[in-house]
């Protein structure tokens, strides 16, 4: 097949135009309000019972962050007027790179995945002293109370046995007991959506949306309509990764086949960094099956090994004949058919990131509708993740997807990198619950 065949069928398989992002909006504006009101929706819209943070916050707290890729742990100072010290920090990878262990795996046991996340908390504390925490578990959770919610399934590929359906706090206070760090009191569960928001609000009384675009992709904000037991308007976090009305190609569908939960997280699909690797790999193997790109060794990359750091890699290539993504392709054990191949693969990756940040701004869009109609006051989006930090081009797609979708009111919409928020929103999160009774215990 020849490079402007294969470019042909590229073009219109992960193009989504202005028009078809609009009907998108409407399609997720019709289905947060039927999630809002209990009718069958593809957004869960799942209550976080928490309120804008006064911002005035104080004290020391200990966050931890899951989610799909890394844990990391915090030991935050809040010093009130928005400001915090960063005093202790540490990271560590849920799949190890030698191969030791791989706690995301069915193999490895609920137990075991909770040992690993309270180490690393206990790790940043010390035994004579007693700590607050906030959790940031960035899965699907059903609240129960502040410090109580059970896991509604697990996304990003994730399969630790028996978490699903347990209360995830309960099992991270077993752990931090079965270590002797009951000194560590978890205080507040919140998904990263809303920790980034919260660690936004702190410093900025606009922002009201909340986004992580990075291995997994979802969206929270301040709901006017949905209050905690003091009246107080609360965020929800929608769980857009799961809306299934987003165009979708051939690739999509085939990828959506061969996943954990096929059918389920469509947008997420489409949209995230856990996936859009995969995406990029099934294009590799259809270049190469064409006749665009040799044939690969054993096939190719087995499935889930390219991941967002590739398409940086393919989008970053700026030498005139494409050698970075030459030297790329023989990593991958692959000859290098010549040019048209390289600049087929670089286009690909270019289209499948713009349409991520495209899929992504809808439901932005659509979230702004919904709050504000005639957008007549400001509002701060607040963003995390690797695809909008570092993904050459994301961030500025994004932007101008919102100018092209609001025209002249996108200047009242600004979108701000929150930089592991989820940290310091875990911290000011437990903080706002503290002697508070915002939450009605229930039985779980
Ligand atoms: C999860 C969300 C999470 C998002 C970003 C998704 O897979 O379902 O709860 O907010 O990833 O981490």
């Amino acid at each position: 097949m020849t490079q402007t065949a294969v470019l042909n069928q590229l073009y219109p398989a992960f193009t989504v135009s202005t028009a078809q992002l609009r009907l998108m909006i409407e399609s997720f504006r019709r289905d947060m309000i039927a999630g809002l009101t209990g009718k069958p929706a593809s957004l869960a819209m799942l209550p976080s019972g928490l309120t804008k943070p006064a911002g005035q916050e104080t004290g020391a707290f200990l966050a931890l962050d899951f989610g799909g890729t890394n844990v990391r742990a915090f030991l935050i100072e809040l010093q009130g007027n928005g400001r915090h010290a960063l005093l202790k920090r540490r990271d560590a990878p849920l799949v190890d790179p030698a191969g030791l262990y791989n706690y995301a795996a069915a193999t490895a046991t609920a137990e075991e995945l909770f040992n690993f996340l309270a180490a690393q908390a206990a790790a940043l504390s010390e035994s004579n002293r007693d700590y607050c925490l906030g959790f940031t578990f960035s899965f699907p959770f059903k609240l129960y109370d502040a410090a109580n919610a059970v896991l509604l399934y697990w996304t990003k590929e994730i399969a630790t046995s028996g978490v699903a359906g347990k209360n995830v706090a309960a099992l991270l206070r077993d752990a931090l007991t079965r270590q002797g760090m009951d000194n560590i009191r978890p205080a507040a569960i919140v998904n990263d959506t809303v920790s980034t928001l919260i660690a936004a609000a702190y410093r900025d009384a606009a922002a009201d949306i909340g986004s992580i675009c990075g291995t997994g992709h979802n969206t929270c904000y301040l709901e006017p309509g949905a209050l905690n037991c003091h009246g107080q308007p609360t965020y929800l976090n929608i769980e857009s990764g799961n809306f299934d009305q987003a165009p979708a190609n051939a690739y999509d569908r085939l990828l959506d086949r061969n996943s954990e939960r096929p059918g389920a997280g469509r947008l997420e699909k489409g949209c995230s960094g856990r996936y859009i690797g995969e995406l990029l790999r099934l294009v590799l193997l259809d270049l190469s099956h064409q006749g665009l790109l040799p044939p690969l060794p054993a096939g190719g990359p087995p499935p889930y090994a390219l991941t967002g750091k590739d398409l940086a890699l393919l989008l970053e290539d700026a030498t005139p004949d494409l050698q970075g993504i030459s030297h790329w392709l023989s990593e991958l054990g692959g000859a290098d058919g010549g040019y048209p191949g390289r600049a087929a693969l670089k286009t690909a990756a270019a289209l499948i990131s713009r349409r991520s940040a495209r899929l992504a701004t809808a439901t932005y869009v659509a979230i702004l509708h919904h709050i504000d109609p005639g957008l007549t006051r400001r509002h701060v989006i607040a963003i995390d993740g690797s695809l909008y930090e570092k993904l050459p081009g994301y961030a500025a797609a994004i932007a101008e997807t919102l100018a092209e979708l609001l025209g002249q009111s996108a200047e009242n919409v600004s979108c701000r990198l929150s930089k592991d928020g989820s940290g310091l929103g875990a911290a000011v999160a437990a903080a706002t619950t503290l002697g508070s009774a915002a939450f009605t215990p229930r039985r779980l």
